[in-house]
């Protein structure tokens, strides 16, 4: 896939039907979906749990593009190579969930998948100047991790302001997980995010112009974001 900085929208799963998740799947990417955002969380790193790599393997042949896990779990790298063998085509591990980030973002290239490097809100962007060398996305979390629909934590604008100086021509994308809405969307994209996952938006936010099954919003938050 050749790198491109245009707009894509990653619905979270996690807002999902738990119970349904292949017609979820098929319905987002219907409504124009670019990505699907998986969330693996481990009642660990984070106060939440979902699934592990058995749900992303049965989840996969429902999706036709990309599949982007995101995992909240620690420690990482003893389960890599499952969610690689469940089919993700990105992996993103949190910098704080370990004391390797470094290997372990060199672990998830190793399986030939691409690498993701996720911050949550409190922590600061100097070390992810180490880590660009490893890395094809950084995750910029704008809620603290764990659950879905939280508000958007605002002061994370000038952290990716920074971020996207930093990145500067090499080709590693900037995601937004977190209190993305049709309000949010424009603000972000203006700072330098290029992929925007959004779960209750989505899933919850239907309307009369997004007749989806699910209530599927998405074209509605593309249009946002190009404002
Ligand atoms: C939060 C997850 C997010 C979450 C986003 O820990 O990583 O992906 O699903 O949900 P919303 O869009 O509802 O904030
Ligand atoms: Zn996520």
């Amino acid at each position: 896939m050749t790198f491109s900085r245009q707009i894509k929208i990653a619905p979270s799963i996690l807002a999902a039907d738990f119970a349904n998740f292949g017609a979820e799947c098929r319905a987002i990417e219907a409504q124009g979906a670019d990505w699907v955002h998986v969330d693996v969380m481990d009642g660990h790193f984070v106060p939440n749990i979902t699934f592990g790599p058995a749900t992303c393997a049965a989840i996969r042949p429902h999706i036709r593009g990309f599949m982007d896990v995101h995992l909240m779990i620690a420690p990482v790298d003893s389960y890599i190579e499952a969610f690689a063998e469940a089919g993700a085509d990105l992996i993103s591990a949190h910098l704080e969930a370990g004391p390797h980030i470094h290997r372990t973002l060199q672990a998830i290239r190793a399986t030939g998948k691409k690498a993701g490097l996720a911050i949550n809100p409190g922590t600061g962007i100097d070390a992810v100047a180490h880590l660009l060398d490893l890395v094809d996305l950084v995750c910029v979390m704008t809620v603290n991790p764990g659950f879905g629909g939280q508000k958007f934590i605002h002061s994370q604008l000038d952290k990716v302001r920074s971020l996207r100086q930093m990145i500067g021509d090499r080709p590693i994308h900037i995601e937004i997980d977190g209190g993305v809405t049709v309000e949010t969307a424009p603000l972000v994209v203006a700072a330098g995010a290029d992929v925007l996952v959004a779960g209750s938006a989505v899933f919850k936010g239907g309307s009369v112009d997004n007749p989806a099954p699910y209530g599927v919003n998405i074209a509605a938050i593309r249009a946002a974001a190009a404002r």
